[in-house]
């Protein structure tokens, strides 16, 4: 113990005696060792991720030229980014030191990564979403740096609404069910065969848990395991809810929405082609780029209630997390820290609509110009519906696995709703050994 505060202290006077340096944008930056160093950052690349990290990087790089900051694209879909994730972590690979996870992963992966807390001030961590931080932290560390902050979202089509007379996006899903069809069928008769009601994430993957406990929260107000533990799939009104879901299949939505993940329904919605799209906030800066189709078309609204007479939106985001393989820890925490800081989340906020999880952001001006729903809808993201991360760590996977696998089986028709989940409910108890 005394020698783990020893070295602690030191560490804390080595950071405080390094100079400081200034970005480009004025903000201080901590490079934490003036060595040279290579960082390499496994990074998503959904929509414009990847570019923006990349110029992230750069700016970094100008400030703390010491450092070179190398940017590893990774796979779209979260379920197959975690496989990668593992297969380094299991062999321990040092070949990338720092890692964007997801809001889910933390308590997955805490054996592989190291705290942060001591390269950050209380007050810096303090700017962020406690309840992030909190999710963050597993046994007093400090995990991940928030990043953004996601939650689901309907996009809808203004244009589309007014020509057939509706005045306001829909207030329930069977409202977004008529909606979607009669939509669906006037524009079909007028010579867009392509067109859909609707679209979403149905793969079986990470991206269908959330689009699914949304369904499920909002008609049953349960949510796949309880905080306190209980599983709780199986009831009539989650039964009910899915039956509508699967009843869209080949619909409202394409039948091979089956196999969507977020770029596959955003690039049905942005082409012009869909009426409702749930998706993320990154969606929507995309569909208003000067390329865009839809661009001016659209706005975004919460997404609709279920038979518990309330909206859910689930929540999600990404955190910036150092590898305990990396050889160069310090480098690597300066680059989360930066990417991750107030100056950052803000390019991205205006840039690519994505949610800043530091709270001051919310009421800049450049920041609500850019993306007006940040604070229109900030409800929504103050208070999405968590997925059973931190009560089921570290086999949160496993148990999205069971639940998307089931739910994927009542979409595509092999199995009947009522069946499905109860084999999930008995699934879930051996896997959670209750
Ligand atoms: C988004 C969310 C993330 C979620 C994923 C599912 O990236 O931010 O939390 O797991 O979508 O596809």
């Amino acid at each position: 113990m005394r020698k783990l505060v020893a070295v602690l202290l030191t560490l804390v006077l080595v950071m405080a005696a390094l100079p400081l340096t200034v970005s480009a944008q004025g903000g201080e930056v901590n490079c934490f060792t003036d060595q040279e160093a290579r960082v390499v950052v496994a990074a998503g690349a959904v929509g414009q991720e990847l570019e923006l990290t990349q110029a992230a990087a750069a700016r970094f790089m100008e400030a703390c030229p010491n450092i070179t900051v190398e940017v590893l694209e990774t796979p779209d879909l979260a379920t197959d980014r975690l496989g990668l994730y593992l297969q380094l972590f299991e062999a321990q690979d040092s070949s990338v030191d720092v890692f964007q996870i997801d809001v889910i992963w933390p308590g997955d992966l805490a054996e592989h990564l190291i705290d942060l807390t001591p390269y950050m001030t209380e007050e810096e961590i303090a700017a962020h979403f406690p309840a992030i931080v909190e999710n963050n932290t597993v046994d007093g560390k400090l995990l991940g740096i928030p990043w953004f902050t996601d939650a689901g979202l309907l996009f809808y089509r203004t244009d589309l609404l007014e020509k057939y007379g509706y005045d306001a996006p829909p207030a329930t899903w069977e409202e977004l069910t008529e909606m979607a069809q009669t939509v669906q069928d006037g524009e079909r008769a007028e010579g867009n065969t392509e067109f859909w009601g609707f679209v979403w994430q149905g793969n079986a993957y990470e991206g269908l848990t959330c689009d699914a406990l949304e369904w499920q929260y909002s008609a049953s107000d349960t949510r796949i395991v309880s905080p306190d533990g209980t599983i709780e799939v199986n009831n009539e009104a989650t039964i009910a809810a899915f039956e509508l879901a699967a009843s869209w299949v080949g619909t409202i939505s394409p039948p091979g929405v089956t196999g969507y993940g977020e770029e596959d329904a955003r690039g049905v919605f942005q082409s012009g082609n869909a009426l409702f799209m749930r998706n993320w906030p990154y969606a929507y800066s995309l569909g208003n780029a000067d390329d865009s189709p839809i661009k001016g078309l659209f706005d975004v609204s919460p997404l609709p209630a279920g038979a518990a007479g309330q909206r859910a939106a689930t929540l999600g985001g990404w955190q910036m997390a150092v590898s305990k393989y990396s050889r160069n820890p310090d480098a690597a925490a300066a680059v989360a820290v930066y990417l991750t800081s107030y100056e950052e989340q803000k390019i991205r906020a205006i840039e690519g609509s994505f949610n800043p999880t530091i709270q001051a952001l919310y009421e800049d001006p450049d920041v609500l110009a850019a993306t007006p729903f940040f604070g229109s809808l900030y409800d929504v993201f103050i208070n999405a519906v968590a997925r059973p991360s931190t009560v089921t760590s570290p086999n949160y996977n496993q148990v999205s696995t069971l639940y998307f696998t089931a739910v994927h089986s009542i979409l595509t028709g092999e199995e009947d709703a009522a069946v499905a989940l109860e084999l999930l409910e008995l699934d879930l108890a051996e896997l959670l050994g209750k």
